[in-house]
Parts: structure tokens; sequence; C-alpha cells
């Protein structure tokens, strides 16, 4: 075993972070705010509790939230403009951070969303759910899986398949030699791991057909159609079909958000290509990103599994947290939407507050131009739930590019929000939008909304994905309303 000094450790992680703020300074520009890199936070703790009920691409982390929202934040204090009991707004309210960081201090919010499946998972998140019913149902759909699977060899075909790879890998690929090796140029994995793949695919086949397990994907006109292979298709309807049965409603929610979990962890894909798929993979591969051989998933049990156990364990924790707030997301166009109205429709109460009262604020990062089509993130979820998309009703969508025609189009989009919300608001609103402005477009938002820029802040965004660790900002513009 390698033992390390406690405090050589602390040393080195002092002089990494302190090195890699003078070099992001250098980069990006003195004004950069480093206290909103919010470094000191794990993992764990930026995807604490019901953050991560469901992947999403484009959160933004819930420290930033709270950081700008709770006034309870010492060295914002000259700032924050919220109090318990206001409501804040968050027009594209994605995966719900706002709405769930704001439960946590004691703010009302309402969440609008052009996604359906998105106010979804927002709205399980927020809600207070009947755990037990939850269980219970989980339960039951878990044992109608096992007992279709009994009948089915595909655990057996996969553990003598598991069996195999790991006699292969510790073979070609023995830990920590291999990478080490890669990492010091005396193999090249490219050649070496195709190599290997190829010697062990007739293994592979000939399991296959002992097995009699079907790769045949009939039709590839659907999403499911084309990333599912059948073994866990038929488990997918099958767990739908039980999803189906449950009564109440909200646990049916929950139960939905952990099915869709559980199928986009399912994909046909190779490890490396989770992100961003590219073609649907059916036989074992090289995977660079473990850097031995890898298989395809045949059952979606495994994971079923495990997030059912995770998605109860987190609503139980937020349950401890929360506080007596209302929060709703609401599924539209916030362009358009009477969100008052829209409110009443599904909770009359936060809906009279609301018109009484009038929100405060808004907090939320806008989509960027080009960048991603947030239909299409969760295609699988839209295929299997059947919900009605609406891809042409998003701004700035990557589909619709990054040009000049985009970019007006983007800037129409977003100071249309404004207004439209503004209708909402209380005389002296505060707004918050996180914006990757590289288009330097905000101020003409800010202008056509009838808004004027108060303060910009500068934060570095650390901890992206491995492939993009480059160097980056966004902005947290604050804005009021302008004098007429
Ligand atoms: C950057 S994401 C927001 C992420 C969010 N802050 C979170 O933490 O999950 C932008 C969101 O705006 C939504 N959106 C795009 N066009 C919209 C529109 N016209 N009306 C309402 N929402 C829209 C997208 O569906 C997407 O979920």
């Amino acid at each position: 075993m390698t033992q390390v000094s406690e405090q050589e450790l602390e040393d080195y992680y002092k002089s990494f972070n302190g090195n890699r703020e003078i070099s992001w300074r250098d980069k990006l520009g003195d004004d950069l705010n480093w206290a909103l890199s919010f470094d000191q936070y794990t993992e764990a703790e930026t995807t604490k509790h019901v953050h991560r009920l469901h992947p999403y691409k484009g959160k933004f982390i819930p420290q930033l939230v709270e950081y700008f929202i709770d006034d309870h934040i010492d060295d914002f204090k000259k700032g924050v403009c919220f109090q318990k009991g206001d409501i804040i707004l968050d027009p594209f309210c994605g995966s719900g951070t706002t709405l769930v960081q704001s439960n946590e201090i004691g703010i009302h919010a309402i969440g609008i969303d052009i996604s359906r499946f998105n106010s979804l998972i927002g709205n399980v998140k927020v809600h207070k759910h009947d755990l037990f019913d939850i269980q219970k149902e989980l339960h039951r759909i878990t044992i109608t899986l096992k007992n279709f699977l009994a009948e089915r060899k595909t655990i057996d075909f996969e553990n003598l398949l598991l069996d195999k790879l790991n006699e292969f890998n510790n073979k070609y690929f023995p830990v920590p030699d291999y990478k080490y090796k890669v990492k010091r140029g005396e193999i090249n994995q490219d050649i070496y791991g195709k190599e290997k793949e190829q010697e062990f695919l007739p293994t592979y086949r000939r399991l296959i057909k002992e097995y009699n397990i079907n790769l045949e994907q009939k039709k590839t006109d659907t999403f499911l159609d084309k990333w599912y292979i059948p073994p866990i298709r038929d488990e997918i309807e099958l767990v739908f079909t039980e999803v189906k049965k449950i009564e109440n409603t909200n646990t049916k929610k929950v139960v939905s958000v952990i099915l869709s979990r559980t199928i986009r962890s399912c994909r046909a894909t190779t490890h490396a290509d989770l992100a961003t798929l590219k073609e649907p993979i059916t036989e074992t591969y090289y995977c660079s990103k473990h850097g031995k051989v890898c298989k395809p998933l045949f059952s979606i049990l495994k994971w079923w599994d495990s997030y059912s156990k995770d998605t109860l364990k987190r609503l139980a924790y937020f349950d401890r947290l929360r506080t007596n707030t209302y929060q709703q997301c609401l599924t539209g166009d916030s362009r358009t939407i009477n969100i008052f109205q829209e409110l009443k429709k599904k909770n009359f109460k936060f809906a009279e507050l609301a018109e009484k009262q009038k929100i405060k604020g808004i907090f939320s990062s806008p989509p960027y131009v080009g960048l991603i089509d947030y239909h299409e993130q969760h295609a699988y979820a839209y295929d299997l739930f059947g919900f009605e998309r609406r891809d042409e009703l998003e701004i700035g969508p990557l589909f619709k590019g990054k040009g000049k025609e985009a970019r007006e189009t983007y800037v129409l989009g977003i100071s249309n929000v404004l207004n439209n919300c503004k209708k909402f608001m209380v005389k002296d609103y505060d707004v918050f939008l996180v914006a990757n402005d590289r288009n330097n477009l905000y101020p003409i938002i800010a202008e056509k909304a009838g808004m004027k820029i108060v303060h910009q802040y500068k934060r570095p965004v650390l901890n992206r994905t491995e492939k993009d660790k480059g160097a980056y900002s966004e902005i947290i513009f604050h804005l009021k309303s302008k004098p007429e």
C-alpha cells in the first residue's frame, strides 16, 4: 500500500488549487470571481440528494443557486435580493435545480420548461411523495421482472460471459500494468485493443448462439428501435406495463423517472460514447475508457435495482431538509405562457398567493445559442412515454446552429421571455441570468427587454466533462428594470 502523509496531501492540493486559480486568471482575466468556482465542493455535494435523480446535460450546480438566493451566505449579503417567503421564477427550469434549492432555503418557486420530460423531472424532485407506496410498487415491479428473467437464460448467459471476459482481461489487460504501459507509450492501445477485441469475438459469438440470445434489431425507425437490443426492449416493455398499473399519480411519476434513468443507462452504446451516441453496438468491444474489453448490457435489472434504491434514499434525504413552501414546474413556452393562469390549474393555493404577492425575481440559466437539443437528449423517454415533443419551440437549439440568423432569433427569444415574465413580477424585480455569452448578446437582450445590467459576475466553470477540461467561464448577469 502506498501511504502519504495527510499534511503532504493537504499541501499538494492547496498548491494545485492555488496554481489553478493563478493560471485560470491568466487565461480568463483578473475579473474572475474565484469564490464562484465552488472548488471546495466534492461531486457528492454538487449532486446532493434529489439533484441526481436523473441525468440532464446542462444543469447548473446547486451551490451557485444557493449563493445568489440564500441571504445567509455571508460574503454576498450586500447583494442578495431574495428572502424567505418570496416567489422566484425560473423560466428555463430544466431539471429543476432552482426549484429544489428554493425549497431547501424556504422560498417559493415557479419553473417553466418547454420540454414536458424536463418538467416531470423537476416536479418529481420537489413534490412530497409517499415513500412507502413507492417502495411497495418498486418491490412489486422488481419481483415481476425477476420472475420474467427466471424463465429466460439472459442472466446465466451474462454471468458466463463475464467470467470469460474477466479471464481474458486479466490475461491481456492486467491492472495497473496495462494502463501504465499505454501511458508510457509502450503499447499502442488502438492497435493492441483492436487486435484483442477481434480475438475475443469468437467466444462471444459462440455464447450468443449457445444461449440463443436475439440481437437482431428488425427496425430502426424510433430511438427505442435503434438503441436497444431485443432482450432489453422486452424488459423495458414489461416494466413500463407494470408502471402503468400504479394508481397513485405521484408514485407513478417517480417510478417513471427511475425507469427512464434505467433505460438511459442501458442504451446499446460503448462506455466512451454514453454522452454523445455514435452507432449502436451489440458485441463486445475494446473500451478505451476502461482499458479492457467490455460488453453491452443484456438486462436492465442491475440498473433498475440500483436506481430504485438510490432514488428512495435521495427522496428520504431531501424530505429531512424540505421547508413548507410551494414549488411547481409548468410545461410551456416562456415567451407566451400565462404563468398565473397555468399555475392555477396545477396548484390553486400557490396561484392565489402568487397573484397577491407577485414574483420577486428570476434565477435562471437560459439555453445558449446552438449548444444542446433539449428534447433530443431525452429521446428515449419521449419514445417510451409517448410525450408530445415541441422541439421547434426550443430557444437556441443545437439543430438551428450558431449562425447569424440563429443568434438573432435567440436574442428575440430570450428578450420575449423576459418581457412576458415581467407581467407577473413586482416592479422592482431582480433578474439573474447565468449565461455563456461568447457573442455578447446579453446587452442587446437587456435593452430589448427594457432592463439594464446592473452587475456581472464572471464565474470559472471547473469540473467539466473528462474530454473538455479547458479554462472556461460564464457570466451571471444581474438585471433590473430600466427607468422609462
Ligand atoms: C440551460 S437549461 C436550464 C438548466 C437548469 N438551470 C438546470 O439546472 O437544470 C435551459 C432549459 O431551457 C428550456 N427551454 C428552451 N426553450 C424554451 C422555451 N421557449 N420556453 C421554456 N423553456 C425553454 C430547455 O428545455 C432547457 O431545459
